[in-house]
């Protein structure tokens, strides 16, 4: 856990259409009802810079994706940005930062074509994250009939990750499930195919009892 005298770092992980930003935002109720003042961002972006690198990844030119490297790459550019700017600043100062998707989502996406290997995702991670690991992340975990639906009632357009095969999210599904398994002091995985005000029932017990004990305390 990072210095008890900085803020918290809590991730949103999981799929497209699982409910990442929602529970973002209720998380951000809750924190404030117990005086915490939570600084709201997401990856990739979170910086004017990171910004720009998520418009090019998300919606390339062309219309044809990077490939899973270059991907991984431009991936960690803004994420250093994004550390470097918002992310260690805001701790340092005491805030309790709460970002939808972090290094989890590079490993899950840019790993899942087996295109890159795991050493070198984990080595890109290692250097870019150095010991500004997350203190809770939350995996967001579905079906992904489930989350496809979600999606398509939202309608928008589509990314280039939305766009992928029913496979694909399947893979995704199962590579954040196995990274909640092999991390279980950092992570939680969360049912997320239950109605969203249940979800964030869970998720703040989870926060509550890994990150505020005083306040759980008898
Ligand atoms: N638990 C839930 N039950 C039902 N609908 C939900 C739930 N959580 C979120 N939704 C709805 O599903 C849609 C997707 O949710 P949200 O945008 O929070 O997902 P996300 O994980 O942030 O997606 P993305 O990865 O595309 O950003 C939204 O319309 C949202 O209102
Ligand atoms: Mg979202």
């Amino acid at each position: 856990m990072n210095n008890p005298a900085c803020g918290r770092f809590i991730t949103l992980e999981g799929g497209e259409g699982t409910g990442k930003s929602t529970l973002q935002r209720a998380l951000r109720d809750r924190l404030a009802q117990h005086g915490i003042d939570a600084v709201l961002t997401r990856e990739p972006g979170g910086t004017p810079r990171a910004e720009a690198i998520r418009a090019l990844v998300l919606n390339p030119p062309g219309g044809k994706a990077f490939s899973p490297l270059a991907e991984a790459l431009l991936m960690n550019a803004a994420r250093r940005d994004h550390l470097e700017v918002l992310i260690r600043p805001a701790l340092a100062a005491g805030q309790w930062v709460l970002c939808d998707r972090f290094s989890d989502s590079t490993r899950v996406y840019q790993g899942a074509s087996g295109e890159v290997s795991p050493a070198v995702i984990l080595d890109l991670e290692a250097h870019v994250v150095g010991d500004t690991r997350p203190d809770l992340t939350l995996i967001l975990d579905a079906p992904v009939n489930i989350a496809h639906d979600r999606r398509a009632a939202r309608q928008g357009v589509q990314d280039v990750f939305e766009q992928r095969a029913m496979d694909f999210h399947q893979a995704v599904r199962v590579a954040f499930s196995d990274i909640a398994r092999r991390e279980p002091e950092r992570c939680q995985l969360i049912d997320a195919s239950r109605p969203a005000a249940e979800v964030a029932d869970a998720a703040w017990t989870s926060l509550l009892h890994r990150l505020l004990p005083a306040a759980t305390a008898s």
